[in-house]
């Protein structure tokens, strides 16, 4: 990892650059006219995800418009929900529909010969990836961490706040760290197997981790997440973590000090100084920039943009979203971004 040519990877082991590296969550994506070309050719989404071809292919697509520093695996959360036999589905404006658990009689077994041929395709279009990319950019396989995937698992799709993962969680603690208990080794798995086939940074995505109270959130956040890295530190010791804990507020300092994560992801609300001294001082700070600013573009997407390297940019730090770019967002507020962020020095 030290001396890589790579940006990312050097931010990552410690070496601050004088010009942060960048990318954004869901760089890939309905914002781009291509994409939403090659997305036509699979009617299932799920479909188009376990196509290694169409999955390389739309993972590449961002970097042809924006010579950006990672390359993010083309794939979805979902995927380990649909291993493990949830009956996941993709119905268009509605979002994703799972068949729901709600008793411990439900809990999922990981099948580990099935789960690994099963992302055979995913493991398959790593490996491509591996050799496709420019030599500078670095490629991150990620996962869903084990709190937001029991959302989805046991509410059945997206709601607002989970009622019924949270009920389950609050009232039968015991049955529901069952669920915990197999999603910790299925997604452990998976990281592995990206990074087996090449991945060279993962990211835990747990976009839900803010709808919990500050005991649950040690319950069902931190101790899985550090259970996580654990075991994939214990695998690949020198491959970077991302966490990616979204509207964990203060509860951020916890998870930065107790999960073992390289690098932290933040979304758009939390405050700046406060990352600065609470989180930069212990791990790479990646994000905040409000999806909503790029998506609207002109003098208050540079001032945000400025504010995050005037904030941030003397420690270090990855330049990237709070969360995901939305699918109405003009290309060229991407591209004035990254302008922007690559002709900043420190
Ligand atoms: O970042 C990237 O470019 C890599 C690809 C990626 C996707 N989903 C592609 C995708 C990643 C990293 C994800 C993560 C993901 N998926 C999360 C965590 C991050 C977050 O946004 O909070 C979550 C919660 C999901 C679950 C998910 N997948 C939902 C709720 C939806 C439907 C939303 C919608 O807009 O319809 C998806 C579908 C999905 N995943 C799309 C893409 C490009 C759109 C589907 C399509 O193209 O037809």
């Amino acid at each position: 990892m030290k001396n890589s040519a790579k940006p990312l990877l050097r931010v990552l082991a410690g070496e601050p650059q004088d010009t942060p590296p960048m990318w954004l969550m869901r760089q890939a994506g309905r914002y781009l006219p291509e994409y939403r070309e090659l997305r036509n050719q699979t009617k299932n989404f799920l479909e188009f995800c376990y196509s290694p071809a169409l999955a390389v292919e739309a993972t590449l697509q961002p970097l042809r418009r924006f010579p950006l520093d990672a390359a993010i695996l083309f794939s979805d959360i979902l995927t380990i929900p649909d291993a493990l036999g949830c009956n996941v589905s993709f119905v268009t404006g509605d979002g994703p529909q799972l068949k729901p658990i709600r008793s411990a009689d439900d809990v999922p077994v990981l099948q580990k010969t099935h789960f690994d041929a099963h992302f055979g395709p995913v493991y398959e279009a790593v490996s491509t990836l591996g050799y496709k990319l420019n030599k500078d950019i670095a490629l991150i396989g990620f996962a869903g961490a084990p709190w937001t995937l029991a959302c989805y698992m046991v509410d059945g799709r997206g709601t607002r706040d989970f009622p019924e993962a949270r009920r389950w969680a609050f009232g039968a603690p015991a049955e529901f760290s069952r669920l915990i208990e197999v999603l910790v080794d299925s997604i452990s798995r998976l990281l592995i197997g990206q990074i087996d086939h090449g991945a060279e940074v993962v990211q835990l995505f747990d976009s839900w981790a803010g709808v919990l109270s500050a005991p649950e959130f040690d319950r069902w956040v931190i101790e899985p997440t550090h259970r996580i890295v654990k075991a994939v530190k214990k695998a690949h010791p020198e491959t970077p973590i991302i966490g990616f804990p979204r509207y964990a507020g203060p509860l951020y300092e916890n998870y930065v000090n107790e999960t073992g994560v390289d690098a932290v992801s933040i979304d758009a609300t939390l405050p700046l100084d406060w990352a600065r001294s609470r989180l930069q001082s212990k791990v790479v700070v990646q994000g905040n920039l409000d999806n909503i600013a790029l998506l609207s573009g002109g003098d208050a997407l540079i001032y945000a943009v400025d504010n995050i390297l005037a904030e941030l940019g003397n420690g270090p730090m990855i330049f990237n979203l709070g969360h995901g770019v939305l699918p109405a967002t003009p290309p060229e507020h991407v591209q004035m971004v990254y302008d922007r962020v690559k002709g900043y020095r420190v």
